[in-house]
């Protein structure tokens, strides 16, 4: 009787665990990945398909974050598991960014996909790979890691109704009056059903365009930006939704100050009413990706692999419209900007849930590594670890950072996508700390114009006021420590900065045991946070004082990173030099060039023809057949080597 009821315990425990755990077969993978997808402003609220299949099945990680907030960067981060100061792709164009740097500085060579082949996956990328890959350097050399790869070429990337795509490195084709989200979705399905009848795992990435800006460029030569385009048959959706009016939204008083924030005057009606409707499109244009999140699931059931496959949805960084009184965009330090969605689901992951583990994008590589049982394919300058999704993990020993991580961003001036005449002043370069745990939830500050900031999130989730003037010394030097350290860590030391701040104390985990009394004289020892000279690109002699340099001679100790506010002559002289230098207003750009060569960028890029009529493009998803539409793209487009970042196709926009 007694050893029948324990049987049956155990086999009811049995039970329970083997179908809630992963098996010891590789799992599948499928990612979607959006760009320019907000955590913050509900849009994922509006998408029916991700909540079905994915918010109630799976877990959505609210603390998950970007740790740069503008695409190239940001996916080259997560395709390495490294922060950008250890990729050094700090932009998303040339000189400091883009797909020709990506590939010269070899970071092409080791990435998530080269190691989920090397973990025996079959691999595919479907979509936007990064900026500046385009009709001109598609095979040059051809992305590598991918098995089948079947990416958006620029400088058509960002047009919704023109959809330009190179397979696997051949000379692109166009697929005229198509919508691009639906003949991503077209091929996303095509590829997955390519894996019907195959054992062996497969890691599928697919990356839409949407809900990112339109960016077309003009007759006249000019660059025309406008609010995503939406599918004809989701044009009338949304008319009565609006931009939270959460209370960061256009504030009466300014509540964020530092560098060009501060130029930001309240926002009129008729902006506002703008901003609206700009949110509207981006919700708008989400819906065919929705319909995409359906079709995929549809498969994934109809193959009988839910059950053996993670699918993942994230985007490459957030969005704002209007909080703190900013023009749509992204590349701030905000939690609009920086905090992106991130919903799991798969064997061993508790479904409906919500979990605040807290996570960065240089952690995906490592913890699909983990669930592919590759790790040991994870070189060991990665920064990023293993975020716990499932119970085995927990116990991976490289795990994710317990509750920090950087922020940084590198451009001279402030980006905005749709107005080009915004009148504000300053370099957006920065270095952010994160901290978040249950018991507190800070964000601080140090911008390369010596201002700081400090917002404690747990009473101000909304960011309203910079506090950095009436903290104590005791949590800002532990902050600015965290900060010297995190700013430049590498491998370990970005999953554990404590170690670097109390090498003889590791019973130090967190900034909760790092603010005890008994170390306020070791804080004494740190020299803080500062900039030589606001430099739109990573120096390491500009970003003093790094690990290494940390101690300062106790002669001149300062525990207390407020009083000695950086702000040498020296250092505003660069700004104002870089202020007057840097292109501001792409039409003053477009203006220096000579006539000639303008009607030539307009020819050429005039090649791939666009639709009959904007208003019948995507009146319906695809059918299967829809290769036979595919047409390549004149010859003489790919011939002729335009420098697109030269005519002005990327600055200042923050593509
Ligand atoms: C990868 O999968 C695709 C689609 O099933 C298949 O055509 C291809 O042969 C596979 N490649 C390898 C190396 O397994
Ligand atoms: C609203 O503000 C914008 C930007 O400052 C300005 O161009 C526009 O004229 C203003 N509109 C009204 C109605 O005041
Ligand atoms: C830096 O110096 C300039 C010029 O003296 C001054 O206007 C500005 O307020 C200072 N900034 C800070 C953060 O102290
Ligand atoms: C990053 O790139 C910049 C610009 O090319 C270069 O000056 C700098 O030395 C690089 N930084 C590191 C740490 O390699
Ligand atoms: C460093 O110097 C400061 C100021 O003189 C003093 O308060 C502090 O205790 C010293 N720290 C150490 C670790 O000796």
């Amino acid at each position: 009787m007694r050893i029948a009821l324990l049987g049956s315990i155990a086999l009811f425990l049995l039970q329970t665990f083997s179908t809630a755990e992963p098996s010891n077969e590789k799992p599948n993978i499928l990612f979607i990945f959006t760009d320019d997808q907000d955590a913050r402003l509900n849009s994922i609220d509006y998408m029916p398909n991700l909540k079905k299949h994915m918010i109630n099945q799976g877990t959505t990680y609210k603390n998950h974050y970007a740790t740069i907030a503008v695409c190239c960067p940001s996916r080259v981060s997560l395709l390495r598991g490294q922060y950008a100061h250890n990729t050094n792709i700090t932009d998303v164009s040339p000189p400091y960014g883009g797909y020709t740097r990506f590939s010269k500085l070899g970071l092409g060579d080791s990435t998530l996909p080269v190691w989920l082949q090397q973990a025996g996956y079959n691999t595919s990328y479907i979509g936007k790979l990064m900026n500046e890959y385009s009709v001109n350097n598609f095979n040059n050399p051809t992305p590598k890691g991918f098995h089948y790869q079947d990416q958006l070429v620029d400088p058509y990337t960002y047009v919704y109704n023109k959809a330009v795509f190179s397979k696997n490195g051949e000379p692109p084709v166009y697929y005229k009056g198509k919508y691009q989200t639906d003949v991503i979705h077209a091929k996303a399905v095509k590829a997955l059903k390519s894996h019907r009848n195959t054992e062996t795992p497969f890691f599928l990435w697919v990356a839409p365009m949407a809900p990112h800006g339109q960016f077309i460029i003009q007759d006249n030569g000019g660059m025309k930006t406008e609010p995503p385009v939406p599918a004809a048959r989701h044009a009338h959706l949304f008319k009565d939704v609006k931009i939270a009016r959460t209370p960061n939204f256009n504030p009466e008083r300014p509540t964020k100050t530092a560098s060009f924030w501060k130029d930001y005057s309240q926002l009129n009606d008729t902006l506002v009413e703008q901003f609206d409707e700009i949110h509207r499109n981006r919700l708008r244009a989400l819906q065919a990706v929705d319909e995409m999140v359906g079709s995929l699931f549809d498969e994934l059931e109809h193959q009988g692999k839910l059950d053996n496959t993670y699918v993942i949805y994230s985007a490459d960084n957030g969005y704002h419209i209007g909080q703190h009184r900013a023009y749509p965009g992204k590349c701030g330090n905000i939690e609009e900007d920086i905090n992106v969605p991130f919903i799991v689901r798969g064997p061993g992951i508790p479904k409906g849930e919500i979990s605040d583990i807290v996570s960065a994008h240089h952690d995906i590589a490592p913890t699909l590594l983990a669930l592919a049982k590759g790790s040991n394919y994870v070189p060991d300058w990665v920064d990023g670890g293993v975020i716990p999704l499932t119970h085995d993990l927990r116990k991976h020993p490289k795990p994710v950072a317990q509750e920090s991580f950087a922020v940084e961003f590198w451009t001279d001036s402030a980006m905005s996508e749709f107005y080009t005449n915004v009148d504000v002043n300053g370099p957006n370069i920065y270095k952010t700390v994160r901290v978040i745990s249950k018991d507190y939830n800070y964000m601080y500050s140090v911008w390369c114009t010596g201002e700081h900031e400090f917002y404690d999130l747990k009473k101000d989730p909304y960011e309203t006021t910079n506090e950095f003037d009436h903290i104590d010394s005791q949590l800002a030097n532990r902050l600015d420590a965290l900060l010297l350290v995190l700013k430049t860590c590498r491998s370990e030391t970005c999953r554990d900065p404590w170690r670097i701040i109390h090498p003889d104390d590791p019973s130090v985990k967190t900034l909760a045991d790092a603010l005890h009394r008994k170390f306020d004289k070791h804080y004494t020892q740190f020299k803080q946070v500062t900039f030589a000279e606001c430099l739109p690109f990573f120096s390491v002699t500009n970003e003093q004082p790094t690990v290494g340099q940390h101690f300062i001679t106790n002669g001149t100790a300062n525990s207390n990173p407020k009083t000695p506010i950086h702000n040498s002559s020296k250092s505003t002289d660069v700004i104002q030099k870089l202020l007057q230098s840097s292109i501001l207003q792409p039409s003053t750009s477009f203006q220096r060039r000579d006539d000639q060569e303008l009607a030539e960028i307009v020819r050429l890029h005039k090649l791939v023809p666009g639709p009959d009529t904007d208003a019948v493009v995507g009146l319906n998803v695809l059918p299967d057949d829809f290769e036979k539409d595919a047409q390549p793209v004149p010859q003489e487009l790919v011939d002729n080597q335009i420098d697109w970042v030269k005519h002005g196709f990327y600055t200042s926009f923050g593509n």
